[in-house]
This record gives structure tokens, C-alpha cells and sequence, in this order.
């Protein structure tokens, strides 16, 4: 008997490499340190050791060609999955710098649709994997004794990270990135996507 598998509510997780990475990340890359240069503090959340920027890049006119690419890619898998068309895709984005030794504690983005990652620069794969863990928390009650993990067996899975690779995932998707044990920084740009109905402009009126 031949046996078929359906995969119910699968956890998606997107990628896309851009094909001018290495001009583009040489770029980035370079807004990213002046931007640090000028608020060494950065933001405290779920970096450790590392350097964090405040998510405002998607305001700042010298980041344009990052934020349109990111709206582009959430664009279009909004698109494959059937969002409504004519929605409003707007996003928040900001910079993580993470020296060797840094990492991020596993956590979710709250009040988003689409959340991702792009990465700038970094020296795999001791730089340290992204990881996601499995969203199905009934699946903890009772695993299989397995010989080798396979995407239903796992608990956690690591993606390693590319420079030039972007990566969107949902927002409801628990996932965290492991030290950076190179002797590099690992740059990247994170970022968070709502999608709804667009603003028209008019005010309530009184
Ligand atoms: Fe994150």
C-alpha cells in the first residue's frame, strides 16, 4: 500500500538571494556602522552582547532600496498565499550587529503578519545558525523515539544564514540565533510586516 502524506499547517519559512548581494551588502553594510557610530547605546531586546539599532531604518531615505525590497518580497509571498490584493504592506526595520560571541534569545514578533531577516555580512557557518522551534506545542507531549530528526520529528530547526539571503517567516514562528563563534561581526537587517487595509487619508469627520 502506497502510502500519501498531507502537510497540514505547515510553518513557512521564505528565502530569496539577491543577485547583486556583494555591491548591495558593501553598501548596507556601511550605512549600518555610520548608524552605530552615531547611537553606540542602540536598543536593549532580545540581542545579547550585540548592537541593535532603533527600527527606523524604514523612515530613513538612505535605506530605501533595503525597504523596497523587503516590501517587495512580502509582496509577493502575501500574494501567494491569496492575501487580499490592494492591501497595505508597512514594516518597521532596524540593524543588528552582532560581535563574536553575540547572539538573540528565542522570541516571537508580536502585532505583525510577516517578520524577517536579511543578512549583510557574516562568516559561516561559525557565525551561528538562525533557528526556529516547533510552533505545534501538543507535539511536545509525546515524541517518537526517532534514529535521525525529519521536519515532523524535530523540535528545532537551523537554517544557516547567507549574506545576501533574505528570510521571512511568520511572525508567530518562535525562533532565535545562536552565538557568533567566528571572529567577524554578523550583520543583518530585521524587520516586521502588517498588512491591512490601506489608509485613505480621510479623518473622521466632526
Ligand atoms: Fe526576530
Amino acid at each position: 500500500m502506497e502510502i500519501l502524506t498531507s502537510a497540514l499547517f505547515p510553518s513557512m519559512v521564505w528565502t530569496g538571494l539577491f543577485d547583486d548581494r556583494q555591491t548591495f551588502n558593501a553598501h548596507v553594510l556601511d550605512l549600518a556602522y555610520k548608524m552605530r557610530d552615531s547611537d553606540p547605546d542602540g536598543v536593549a531586546n532580545t540581542n545579547i552582547m550585540g548592537w541593535q539599532s532603533k527600527n527606523i531604518l524604514q523612515q530613513l531615505e538612505e535605506f530605501r532600496e533595503l525597504n523596497d525590497r523587503i516590501l517587495a518580497m512580502c509582496r509577493q509571498i502575501g500574494e501567494s498565499q491569496n492575501f487580499v490584493p490592494g492591501m497595505e504592506y508597512r514594516h518597521q526595520a532596524w540593524i543588528n550587529i552582532s560581535p563574536p560571541g553575540a547572539s538573540n534569545r528565542i522570541h516571537v514578533h508580536p502585532n505583525s503578519h510577516l517578520s524577517g531577516v536579511y543578512y549583510v555580512s557574516l562568516k559561516a557557518p561559525e557565525c551561528g545558525s538562525i533557528f526556529f522551534r516547533d510552533p505545534r506545542t501538543a507535539a511536545t507531549m509525546l515524541r517518537p523515539p526517532i534514529t535521525k530528526e525529519t521536519h515532523f520529528t524535530a523540535s528545532e530547526v537551523r537554517m544557516r544564514p547567507e549574506e545576501g539571503r533574505m528570510y521571512v517567516f511568520p511572525s508567530w514562528l518562535e525562533h532565535g540565533v545562536e552565538p557568533n563563534q567566528s571572529d567577524r561581526d554578523r550583520v543583518s537587517m530585521s524587520f516586521n510586516v502588517h498588512v491591512s487595509e490601506p489608509v485613505t487619508g480621510d479623518g473622521p469627520s466632526t
